[in-house]
């Protein structure tokens, strides 16, 4: 990973919550140009993921487990290129409450602010309105510059913006879906 980070030869582009690794997967297989690093709370969804790049011989992705705001930290300040983040909202539907560290404070937009390059992009979608709320007014503040969400290059069905399994899972439940694109 610090060879892919310090070489200026291709573009580099994370996920944070990258769940089965699939998502991250189908963008690999289909631009071998790019590097891509996952980065999950979750062991075991390293596993999985990593015999999904394995499966496919993938060698141009990586999955690693740790929580995405400590992960940027120690990131080179204008190193990445694009920041996936797809269905960040991993509430207890019991308690209402975040079995992890909520994902999106001030301090981890500051650090996506801090780690993307000029021109760099964040991507985010989540079903979660208080999430998208929240996401707007700290990206805002933080200084990013809103525009329409731009689709992916590589094919995703129609009415789908990322084709996750939480996006199939929640659009088939017929749940609101909200996009932001927003650039730095
Ligand atoms: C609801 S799942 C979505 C998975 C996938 N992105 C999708 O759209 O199908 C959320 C994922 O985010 C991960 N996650 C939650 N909080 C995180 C954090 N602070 N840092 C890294 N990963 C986190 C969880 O482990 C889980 O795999």
């Amino acid at each position: 990973m610090k060879r892919w980070l310090e070489s200026a030869l291709f573009d580099i582009e994370i996920e944070i919550g990258y769940g089965n690794g699939e998502f991250l997967c189908n963008l690999a297989q289909f631009d071998q140009g790019a590097r891509y690093i996952g980065v999950d709370a979750q062991d075991q969804c390293r596993e999985e993921a990593m015999t999904r790049a394995r499966d496919k011989e993938l060698d141009n992705v990586l999955f690693l487990q740790g929580y995405g705001c400590a992960f940027l930290q120690k990131i080179a300040p204008e190193s990445i290129d694009v920041i996936h983040i797809y269905f960040p909202s991993p509430t207890d539907p019991r308690t209402h409450t975040y079995r992890w560290e909520p994902l999106m404070t001030e301090c981890f937009v500051d650090q996506i602010y801090r780690v993307l390059r000029i021109g760099g992009v964040l991507r985010l979608v989540t079903d979660h309105l208080g999430y998208y709320q929240r996401s707007l007014r700290l990206l805002k503040k933080a200084g990013f510059w809103f525009k329409e969400w731009e689709p992916h290059s590589f094919p995703i069905p129609r009415n789908f913006l990322v084709n996750t399994p939480f996006e199939r899972r929640y659009r088939k439940a017929g749940r609101e879906i909200y996009s932001i694109y927003v650039i730095k």
